[in-house]
């Protein structure tokens, strides 16, 4: 299949590119186009073979339910039932915009765009040509990020010609989007409210409006243990990480800092193409080097993640030293998060790794690279 790809302006797009586009969903292809978070792989929600083909094209899970597009309010009363204040609350303060509810879903959805599940995810984008295009479709788009599963997210029209060029109708190319991270996942179907997945709309955001929320523990991005059964399908998945080993470093700025320059150096020694992923432009010693930005801008830092992922493979790096971002305030729980998960859980402190380079950087070593 030759996957065609249009340029269309972000703020306004041509009608007869956001009209093919709006046909080729109508008759169940997939069109790939931006949102103001990351890029969406998108079908008709209503039609379960060309929902089928999304998680065909992106090798997803198939209990990883999608997240369910709509361009005015009156689809969210469609496709979800026993709606309460606090959906009409946080719809009107955050739609549209990077945050997804997750509610009692209607019969009228088809199972396989959610997972077969009795809930459904829903959330209206802030994007011009995402409105546009779901307007134009005439019903509600299912769309998760236009990746191969387990890829960082495409925030540009050529990291989604990379994962899907050849198996998708058409790409709406309106350049890179602006937040770089996907929606915050707030889970409003029973009366206690969770962030299944942090994201572009903050934690304290959504509590100045509905009150206290809770964070879900695996949202945190730590290992989930034992008992505690993931409540988002997606969760239980290593996620958004790039080709190469990623191994996080947390702890005081200065410690980690020194970490993880030892310890590009101790894997470069050894033979290793390391790659370090920086911010306020510290000069480290390493094959490759990458820079989230000033600490004092997490937003910026989060609009950088995903393409410095995609770079890092690009060079050819085998393994990834990045600084941790521990701030849980604002966008930097959402940024710890996607570090946290990329690592698989590779996350290490600053003070026990420079003792331990100190004594025995061969077992470091191993237990870095081993793993
Ligand atoms: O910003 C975004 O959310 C992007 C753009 C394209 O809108 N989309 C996106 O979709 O990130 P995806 O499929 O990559 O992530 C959707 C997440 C998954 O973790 C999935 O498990 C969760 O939402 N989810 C979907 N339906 C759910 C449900 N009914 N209950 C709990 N979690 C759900
Ligand atoms: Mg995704």
């Amino acid at each position: 299949m030759n996957t065609k790809i249009l340029q269309v302006d972000r703020v306004s797009p041509d009608p007869s590119a956001i009209g093919e586009a709006a046909r080729v969903i109508r008759t169940g292809g997939l069109v790939a186009f931006p949102t103001e978070t990351v890029y969406g792989l998108g079908a008709d929600a209503m039609k379960p073979q060309a929902v089928s083909r999304i998680f065909a094209v992106k090798g997803r899970p198939p209990d990883n339910p999608l997240i369910i597009h709509i361009s005015r309010l009156e689809e969210l009363y469609r496709i979800g039932e026993s709606l309460d204040w606090r959906a009409e609350e946080l719809a009107r303060r955050f739609w549209p915009g990077p945050l997804t509810l997750v509610v009692k879903r209607s019969p009228i959805l088809p199972d396989v765009t959610v997972a077969g599940l009795d809930t459904a995810a829903v959330r209206m984008p802030r994007h011009e040509v995402a409105l546009r295009l779901i307007e134009a479709a005439g019903t509600p788009i299912a769309a998760p990020s236009a990746n191969k599963s387990g890829r960082p997210s495409p925030t540009s029209a050529e990291h989604v010609l990379a994962d899907l060029g050849g198996e998708i109708e058409l790409i709406l190319d309106a350049g890179p989007t602006d937040i770089g991270v996907e929606s915050t996942v707030l889970d409003i179907s029973s009366e206690r409210a969770v962030i299944l997945r942090p994201g572009g709309v903050s934690r304290e955001e959504i509590e100045a409006v509905i009150g206290k929320v809770e964070v879900h523990p695996s949202a945190l991005g730590l290992l989930i243990h034992g008992e505690l059964a993931p409540r988002s399908p997606g969760m239980k998945y290593r996620h958004y990480a790039p080709e190469a080993k990623l191994i996080v470093v947390e702890g005081e700025l200065g410690k980690v800092r020194s970490a993880v320059q030892a310890l590009a150096e101790c894997l470069m020694k050894r033979g290793l193409r390391v790659g370090v992923l920086g911010s306020d432009g510290h000069p480290y010693k390493a094959d490759v080097l990458r820079d989230l930005g000033p600490r004092s801008n997490p937003s910026e830092a989060a609009k950088r993640l995903f393409r410095c992922f995609r770079e890092m493979d690009e060079e050819g790096v085998e393994v990834v030293v990045a600084e941790g971002w521990q701030d849980e305030s604002g966008i930097g729980l959402a940024l710890m998060n996607r570090l946290r998960k990329a690592s698989g859980g590779a996350v290490l402190d600053a003070n026990w790794l420079l003792e331990e380079l100190r004594d025995s950087p061969g077992r470091v070593y191993t237990e870095v690279i081993g793993t």
